[in-house]
């Protein structure tokens, strides 16, 4: 039987406290010095245009956007550092240099509001601290790709990662870039890895609103995936368990996860034909934060669905 729950803590990451507090000096001005019951509004209304599937109008602007990282963000990274640590395939692109030159390169896909930088972060930084000690040069690329424009909220996430987390320079041997760009563009942003050199993408929580932006681009996009990502290669999809919206073929209706599968890992009773395969997959598993963190807004657990997929 699969896991049903990710403990709180795993001991690869940074403690879920020590996460909690970086966003706490991140937003400081929104959370403990500006008018509170204005960011709750905010939070109201983001919460508003995401229950009616309005992400565009979701995230289109900065005050708007904070808002969300302030409300969602935190227990977002405390979840996914949980989750990343909870695949050795993922723990090891992260810490170690699993491309043959220039170490390892990731790319999240939807990742603009910080969580799984920040989740990456609180593996890389225990690592690097005690490779430091040891031997040399790590590296470590962390590319993410947003419709929406969070180039404020990451850059306000990398000053207090390079002070607080990555100081004594170790932030040399971490990149991390930020593009406004839709996924679904069939050109890449300008200046982006290409999907050939990537070790790892992550897809969380973005793959409902690929799909309904645009089905057939959707489509296309995973199968550019299929044509393009090298062998080894890693690609990890989550969604809130249950939540996956239904497409209908003919008279039936199939979850679009079932469409995703059969792009990726071939159609049933044929699986070895696809470019992919299954590596783990659960379709409901909690992250259940602990109690006692302490964090001005409550901090929600989750459910997920996953499917870890690899490139053959
Ligand atoms: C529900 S949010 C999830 C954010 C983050 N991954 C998390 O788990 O906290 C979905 C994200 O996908 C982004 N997104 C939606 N459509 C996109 C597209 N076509 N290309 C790139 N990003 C997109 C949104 O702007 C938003 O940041």
């Amino acid at each position: 039987m699969s896991q049903k729950q990710l403990s709180a803590h795993n001991q690869t990451t940074l403690p879920p406290q020590e996460i909690i507090d970086l966003y706490k000096v991140i937003f400081n001005n929104e959370l403990y010095v500006n008018d509170f019951d204005q960011l709750m509004e905010q939070v109201q209304q983001v919460k508003t245009d995401l229950y009616n599937r309005e992400y565009i109008q979701a995230f289109n602007n900065e005050i708007k956007r904070v808002a969300y990282c302030c409300r969602w963000t935190p227990s977002r990274t405390i979840s996914y550092a949980s989750l990343f640590s909870h695949f050795p395939e993922i723990v090891g692109v992260i810490t170690e240099q699993t491309s043959e030159t220039n170490g390892s390169k990731i790319l999240c896909v939807g990742g603009g509001a910080g969580a799984e930088l920040t989740a990456i972060t609180s593996i890389f930084t225990p690592y690097i601290h005690k490779k430091e000690k040891t031997e040399g040069q790590n590296n470590l690329e962390v590319t993410l790709v947003d419709i929406a424009d969070w180039n404020d909220v990451v850059n306000r996430i990398m000053d207090q990662v390079k002070s607080r987390w990555l100081y004594n320079k170790l932030w040399e041997q971490y990149q991390v870039k930020f593009f406004n760009h839709d996924i679904l563009d069939p050109q890449i942003a300008n200046g982006m890895t290409p999907y050939n050199e990537l070790n790892l993408i992550t897809l969380l929580f973005t793959t409902n609103e690929l799909f309904k932006e645009d089905r057939a681009k959707s489509i296309r996009f995973l199968q550019r995936l299929n044509q393009e990502c090298q062998p080894g290669c890693l690609l990890l999809i989550v969604e809130s368990a249950g939540s996956y919206s239904h497409i209908t073929v003919g008279t039936k209706k199939f979850p679009i996860q079932f469409l995703i599968d059969t792009v990726l890992v071939g159609t049933r009773g044929q699986e070895h034909k696809g470019e992919w395969e299954l590596v783990s997959e659960n379709d409901s598993i909690w992250y259940r934060c602990a109690e006692n963190l302490d964090y001005p807004i409550k901090l929600e657990n989750m459910r997920f669905f996953y499917r870890l997929y690899r490139r053959k």
